[in-house]
């Protein structure tokens, strides 16, 4: 697959096959990943790369937070479980942070450049037949969260990427086309 196929076809994976990644696999693309695009190269991106338990506790740390949701305590429960069990059961899942300069405009930066490692990761995974499934959100700032990946205070959570053999890949998404979003300025 040439990078123009590579691009077309990923997509965010949900389904994953029961093989294992390699920890070879998993160097291979963080190899790739710190290659990318970074203003003064403060290289701020770190990758921790979870393992079952860690995962769990990642997942749920999720499960908590998706559970004040639900009124009955059984069902939630139940959600809890559910979505600690899910993540116990990816092939792989790494958290992303970024480290926090003391200078905003630097901090954006940094934030700009991990995310371009992120993207570097997701398309080195897919040329290898790998899928990935970023995930953010609020869980990203939990203190469970936090404590289950093991990151420093010094450290900002910006994504997770769960990892591995698809086992099903879904329909492209809508997209509009790129003339809807471009202005050529003289
Ligand atoms: C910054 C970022 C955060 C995302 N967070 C989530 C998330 O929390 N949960 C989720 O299911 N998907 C998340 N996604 C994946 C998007 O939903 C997905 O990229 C989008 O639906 C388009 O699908 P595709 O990646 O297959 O093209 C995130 C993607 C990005 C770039």
């Amino acid at each position: 697959m040439d990078i123009f196929e590579v691009i077309r076809s990923r997509r965010s994976i949900k389904a994953y096959k029961d093989r294992p990644v390699s920890k070879d696999e998993i160097e291979r693309l963080l190899s790739l990943a710190v290659l990318a695009p970074n203003h003064r190269m403060t290289e701020p991106w770190r990758f921790y790369v979870l393992g079952p338990e860690a995962r769990a506790a990642y997942g749920a740390a999720l499960g908590a937070r998706k559970a004040k949701r639900v009124e009955d305590p059984d069902a939630a429960a139940a959600v809890i479980a559910k979505v600690e069990q899910s993540h116990r059961d990816l092939p792989s899942m790494l958290a992303v942070s970024t480290t926090l300069d003391g200078n905003p405009e630097i901090r954006e930066e940094d934030y700009a450049a991990a995310y371009m490692a992120v993207q570097n990761l997701c398309l080195a995974a897919a040329a290898m037949g790998l899928g990935t499934h970023v995930k953010t959100g609020g869980v990203m700032d939990d203190p469970r969260a936090r404590a289950a990946v093991g990151v420093g205070e010094d450290e900002r959570i910006v994504a997770t990427v769960s990892l591995g053999e698809p086992a099903e890949v879904p329909e492209p998404k809508p997209r509009r086309g790129a003339a809807e979003f471009t202005t050529w300025v003289p």
